[in-house]
């Protein structure tokens, strides 16, 4: 990617993330198929593609909740150059979890969610994962905790240490609430919080962790035009906060606010890379997806439902072909 203006360090010419060559199958279905993509540190990086394309299934495979049979995913959890991340009351037990990251940066193939989480990658689920009758201050210090020193002796050991860090989780999670804009929720059960606003609330459990890289699954899926709009400014400052964001979202504008570059998926592929401008205007993406994303995924779905009522009209074809042949002899004769 070339760019006219010097930007000053961390530039994306510093990556955070950098895939190569990942497959993903589910028996005889490929749900990624060779996929590389590079993600510059301090910038937002969009994945798009139609329902069904493997979007999903790349976060999944990045987090460690699937396996991918091929490829790898190297990751930077920290640069040199890099601003901090808002402050954590336990960066200090995150850092030895980044012992030997060298120039390479380290696989995420093959770690588990936990240790994914613990090197400084978290997520947003396309379907909201939160805890709904636990208030939304409590959803937060689950994520904080992860971070925490003292662990499950927590509550067994009430030192004075161990009370300051609990202290310590509380401010963090208050401040990041504050952050999201649910400063007026703190004490509501989650599940009594409006959609947009329980989406908000998994950003700030998210946070908790204190990621270098967040990625978020489909944030804006069913939000109204002025919760885009906030959405958009939360993205900004996220990344603002020196956190880098993949994101997977279908509303081209909100992605174009905020990415500087975009990824386009289309049955596991990647078809295109570029610039909000340069995608907009790619023909392979403009057929591919941006014609009419629901049109287009109902009609593959059709398409889909189409083939399989052929093959089973194929099938039962091939079944009286096959009586006829075998008519007068044992009958197995003309099967294949
Ligand atoms: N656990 C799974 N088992 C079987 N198939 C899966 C699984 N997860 C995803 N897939 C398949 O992988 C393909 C890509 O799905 P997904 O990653 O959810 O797409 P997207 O997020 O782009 O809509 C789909 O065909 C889906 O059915
Ligand atoms: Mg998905």
């Amino acid at each position: 990617m070339s760019r006219a203006i010097p930007q000053p360090r961390p530039s994306a010419a510093d990556p955070i993330l950098d895939v190569r060559d990942v497959t993903l199958r589910f028996g005889g279905l490929t749900s990624l198929d060779g996929v590389s993509l590079r993600h510059g540190r301090g910038s937002v990086l969009a994945v798009i593609g139609p329902n069904g394309a493997g979007k999903t299934s790349l976060f999944n495979c990045l987090t460690g909740a699937y396996r991918p049979q091929q490829g790898s995913a190297r990751f930077w959890p920290t640069a040199p150059t890099a601003p901090t991340a808002p402050a954590s009351p336990a960066t200090q037990a995150g850092a030895s979890a980044l012992v030997g990251v060298g120039e390479r940066g380290v696989e995420l193939v093959g770690r588990s969610p936990h240790r994914v989480t613990r090197l400084g990658i978290a997520r947003t689920f396309q379907n909201i994962r939160l805890f709904p009758e636990m208030s939304a201050v409590e959803n937060v210090q689950v994520g904080v905790e992860v971070r925490a020193r003292a662990g499950a002796l927590r509550g067994l050991v009430p030192t004075r240490a161990v009370r300051r860090e609990e202290r310590e989780i509380l401010e963090r999670s208050h401040l990041l609430l504050d952050f999201v804009g649910l400063r007026h929720r703190v004490r509501w059960p989650a599940g009594s919080l409006a959609y947009g606003e329980q989406r908000r609330l998994e950003i700030a459990r998210a946070l908790g962790t204190s990621p270098a890289l967040l990625l978020l699954d489909e944030p804006a899926a069913g939000a109204t035009a002025s919760e885009r709009r906030d959405l958009v400014a939360l993205i900004r400052a996220i990344v603002d906060q020196g956190v880098s964001v993949l994101l997977i979202e279908h509303d081209i504008r909100l992605v174009a606010a905020v990415a500087r570059s975009i990824v386009v998926l289309n049955f596991g592929r990647v078809i295109a890379t570029g610039s909000p401008e340069q995608i907009r205007s790619d023909p392979a993406v403009i057929e591919a997806y941006l014609g009419d994303p629901d049109d287009r995924a109902d009609d593959r779905a059709d398409d889909r439902a189409d083939d399989r009522a052929d093959d089973r009209a194929d099938d039962r074809a091939d079944d009286r072909a096959a009586g006829q042949a075998g008519d007068g002899t044992d009958g197995s004769e003309g099967r294949r």
